[in-house]
Parts: structure tokens; C-alpha cells; sequence
């Protein structure tokens, strides 16, 4: 079969690219680590109440770690720590907070203001993040995937002190 020395050269070409794409993505898998966020576990949404969801809220593991439970739902994040408007948690500094967080409606998101935890969450998975809280203030916890007509309210507050 005659190929046309140009045409031979771009086939060279466009393999070994796919070579060295695949290469990078063996890289970055094995060596580097790099994986897609997915999720730590399943509920079913209609049943959190028979749950670790049950009661959501913050769990002091001692030693400055915290775990927290919280359910978001049309349009508040319940934190457990009461009903105030918006929800609110206290943390003290330097705390380190493993967040479990589901939604037991529609697709929500779960954004922390400067900090790096960006989660979406699905009925039915559970999402989680690990943060540390070393700056005193007032960190708000914010949707971001538009949940309906009152998403833009759908707010809570990390209080660090
Ligand atoms: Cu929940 Cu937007």
C-alpha cells in the first residue's frame, strides 16, 4: 500500500502524541495521585432520618478535629445547631473539620468561603472534605449549583474564633 511520505509523517506524528498523552495520564494516576472527587458513601435520601444524618452537626474528636454532618436541602444547610437564619456553627481556631455532607432533595453545591472545599452534592452520595479553620472570622458556606427559586438564600455561616 503506498502512503504518501507526508501522510506517513503525520501518522508518526498524531501516535506518538497519543503516546505521550497517555504517558502523562499514567503519570498523573499512579505517581501524582490524581484522582476525580467521588463519593465516600451512599444514602438514601428518603431515609436520612435512619442515618448518620439523623442528627447532623459537629462531633469533637478531641485534639482540635471536629467531624460535621450536615444535610442540604431547598434552600438552607441544615448544621443541627439550632434554626437561626442563617445557620450558623462556632469553631475555635485552628480547628480541622472533616465535612460529610448530602442533600436530601435536588443537586446542591457546598462552596467555603476562602477555603479550599468545593463540593457537589447528589442525592443519595455522600460528599466530604477535610478543612482547616487558622484564621479568625466568619466563613460563609454558600450553594453554588442553582437549586430553584430560592437558591440565591441558601447560606450558612463557619464562624472561626
Ligand atoms: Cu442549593 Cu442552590
Amino acid at each position: 500500500m503506498h502512503i504518501d511520505r507526508l501522510e506517513r509523517y503525520w501518522i508518526i506524528a498524531v501516535t506518538a502524541m497519543l503516546g505521550v498523552f497517555m504517558a502523562a495520564l499514567f503519570v498523573s494516576v499512579v505517581v501524582f495521585r490524581v484522582q476525580l472527587p467521588s463519593p465516600v458513601g451512599r444514602v438514601d435520601p428518603r431515609a436520612l432520618a435512619e442515618t448518620e444524618f439523623a442528627t447532623p452537626g459537629l462531633s469533637d474528636l478531641g485534639a482540635g478535629r471536629y467531624d460535621m454532618h450536615i444535610v442540604a436541602k431547598m434552600w438552607n444547610f441544615d448544621l443541627g445547631q439550632g434554626k437561626g437564619e442563617p445557620a450558623e456553627v462556632r469553631l475555635p481556631r485552628g480547628a480541622q473539620v472533616t465535612f460529610f455532607v448530602t442533600s436530601e432533595d435536588v443537586t446542591h453545591g457546598f462552596f467555603i468561603e476562602g477555603h479550599d472545599a468545593n463540593l457537589m452534592l447528589l442525592p443519595g452520595q455522600i460528599a466530604s472534605t477535610t478543612v482547616r479553620f487558622n484564621r479568625p472570622g466568619t466563613y460563609h458556606i454558600i450553594c453554588h449549583e442553582y437549586c430553584g427559586p430560592a437558591h440565591a438564600n441558601m447560606v450558612a455561616a463557619i464562624i472561626v474564633e
